[in-house]
């Protein structure tokens, strides 16, 4: 996986958009309405601008040194269960992560940029439809 052409990805749309945060939850909202009632008790939007920073670090570390974020995924996955979030929308909420960052580029999401962010959502949902960590283990799960 190209993780410099991710990394860069992300610089880019950082200098252009101190904070993805508005963009990616309006996105998110627009396309699973459902989930934004579930964000009610945020009224000044801080575990909205928590959750992505520690999905954008998750990503960064998949891409990486991949420590932690495959074992996070499935973590979040069983805890937001108890925040009746389905694990379908983990999906949509990493492609509206590359939509934003996407847009913010413009001319500069190269079709290079976009394969590697399409192996990136593949191997992340891996994790998503994957959550038994001794199954994943066991399985000795794709790089
Ligand atoms: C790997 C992916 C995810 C990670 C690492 C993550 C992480 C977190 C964290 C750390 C919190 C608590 C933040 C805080 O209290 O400051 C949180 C809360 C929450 N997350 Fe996520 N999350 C992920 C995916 C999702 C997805 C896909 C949704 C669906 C929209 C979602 C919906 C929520 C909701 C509804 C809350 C509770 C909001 C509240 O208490 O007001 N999360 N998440």
């Amino acid at each position: 996986m190209r993780a410099d052409l991710i990394e860069r990805s992300f610089e880019i749309a950082a200098e252009r958009c101190g904070d993805l945060t508005p963009l990616v939850y309006a996105r998110l909202f627009d396309q699973q309405p459902a989930m934004e009632p579930l964000f009610c008790l945020d009224t000044h939007h801080q575990v909205r601008g928590e959750m992505l920073s520690q999905v954008i670090r998750a990503m960064l570390d998949f891409i990486g040194e991949r420590q932690y974020a495959a074992t996070l995924i499935q973590t979040e996955v069983m805890n937001h269960a108890g925040y009746d979030v389905p694990p379908a929308v983990f999906r949509t909420f990493f492609d509206v992560v590359a939509e934003t960052v996407r847009d913010l580029m413009a001319e500069d999401w190269t079709d290079e940029v976009d394969a590697a962010w399409r192996e990136l959502l593949t191997a992340l949902d891996y994790y998503v439809t994957h959550p038994d960590q001794a199954e994943t283990a066991r399985d000795a799960a794709p790089a």
